[in-house]
């Protein structure tokens, strides 16, 4: 079967790599793709906003299944039109990408449905939502409504800054995506990322995973789309994730149902595990990134099938083998991001990194130009490995970016830290 990859991130190589060994793939395609999925798909240059074009392609190649990465196209609707011209597509359709493509609809769906999640208000207009500012105390999240690219969150220390963040939102910092905001509680805990399939009814989980959102040592600086993940997050535990499928997750698949827009494809919800239990931060509409990386990383089973299953209903069928072992990966990206970074910056030492045993070098921001490999994103490379523990990941993954010479790039040196703190005081 001929299957086309839609993006151009780690999440896509990862995506394209667990594709690629499939034992039902024939010619894999990856638009735009980057300069490591070059290596063993077809890159080509598709215009993905417009869904004629892809269709046609689609048509010409004899493609009978698409694989959407990225929120931005789901959301637009890229889903529903292959569909509707005889094209597997997997991914939520448009009215179900509205768990990620609005926050508002999100909290109103928890709660119409009692699912865990901080308190909220929602709010188009400056001057009420400062009314109920002051009825609340610091520190405070102020969310765009819409897609921002991972920017759209501010947490406020002070009133002040809550101000500021209501006023600079709604005055079109995010353009469109800002015209309503969300603004709720701070909830305290630890992160985890937690990813199921469904097919709409049937629920298969997947491994769990961590992210490092701040671009610093010690979790500090701005945040980002991920410096860096591992698998499996030592906070799941059996019970977290019972208690994530029971409270959250299943509840979301039938109230998703029960509204008339049934949710197919991959769920991402990212946790805060608080002393009351998993609370839902927000809920993204795809494979996470770089959590993709760790995920395929450990799977065993052939993703292909599990993908055409959850796209056509029959997710019942599948089960998935997951290695024992601790995956991580750590994120290079350009000197300056998540601001603004240099483009075309030669990276050299790839081929040596590779050859580390347990290493995988994927790439996120990255295009071929003859021999070279040239930087062309914030988020560059995704250093990926396995190991018997985090610890041990983490040393494959660190002693493979030595080999690396980018002058112009950087990694956060603590991926995994706080699983690395709890193997030690094992
Ligand atoms: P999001 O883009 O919604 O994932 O938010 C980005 C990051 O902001 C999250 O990963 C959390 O670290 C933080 N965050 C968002 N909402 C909250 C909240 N209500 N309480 C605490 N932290 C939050
Ligand atoms: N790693 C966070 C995200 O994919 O949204």
């Amino acid at each position: 079967m001929n299957v086309l990859v839609i993006g151009s991130g780690g999440r896509e190589h990862a995506l394209c790599w667990a594709l690629g060994k499939s034992s039902q793939i024939g010619t894999l395609f990856c638009a735009p793709g980057n300069g490591g999925i070059a290596e063993f798909a077809q890159c080509i240059s598709l215009n993905t906003d417009d869904s004629d074009t892809v269709i046609e392609f689609c048509n010409s190649n004899d493609i009978s299944f698409v694989v959407v990465g990225p929120e931005a196209p789901l959301v637009a609707g890229l889903v529903d039109d292959l569909t509707a011209a005889g094209i597997a597509a997997f991914g939520p359709r448009k009215s179900a990408a509205a768990l990620e493509g609005s926050k508002g609809f999100m909290k109103d769906l928890c709660r119409d449905y009692n699912i865990p999640t901080a308190t909220y208000e929602r709010f188009s207009d400056a001057g009420k939502a400062k009314e109920y500012l002051k009825t609340q105390s610091t520190p405070i999240v102020i969310k765009a409504d819409g897609i921002a690219a991972g920017k759209g969150v501010i947490i406020a220390q002070s009133m002040a800054d809550a101000e500021k963040a209501v006023d600079e939102i709604l005055g079109g910092m995010f353009g469109n995506a800002g015209a309503e905001i969300v603004i709720e509680e701070f909830m305290q805990g630890e992160e985890a990322s937690f990813f199921v399939l469904t097919d709409g009814t049937h629920i298969l989980p997947l491994a769990t995973a961590q992210d490092h959102k701040r671009v610093g040592d010690g979790d500090t600086g701005p945040n980002t789309g991920g410096m860096g993940a591992y698998s499996p997050a030592p906070v799941m535990t059996d019970e977290m994730v019972e208690l994530t499928l029971e409270r959250i997750i299943r509840p979301t698949v039938k109230a998703m149902a029960e509204q008339g827009c049934p949710y197919t494809g991959v769920l991402y919800a990212g946790l805060m595990i608080t002393a009351e239990g998993p609370k839902l931060i927000e809920y993204n509409v795809r494979f996470g990134d770089p959590e993709a990386q760790v995920l395929m990383a450990r799977l065993k089973s052939d993703l292909l099938p599990a993908l055409l299953a959850t796209t056509n209903g029959q997710l019942s069928d599948i089960t998935l083998d997951w290695a024992d072992d601790v995956a991580m990966v750590v994120v290079m990206a350009a000197n300056g991001y998540p601001s603004s970074y240099k483009k075309n910056t030669e990276i050299k030492g790839l081929d040596k990194a590779a050859t580390h045993d347990d290493v995988y070098v994927l790439h996120a921001g990255t295009k071929r130009d003859g021999e070279k490999i040239l930087a062309t994103g914030g988020r560059v490379l995704g250093i990926t490995s396995l190991g018997s523990t985090v610890t041990d990941a983490a040393g494959k993954a660190y002693a493979a970016i030595k080999d690396i010479e980018w002058p112009d790039g950087f990694c956060r040196s603590d991926i995994g830290w706080r699983a690395i703190e709890r193997e030690k005081q094992k």
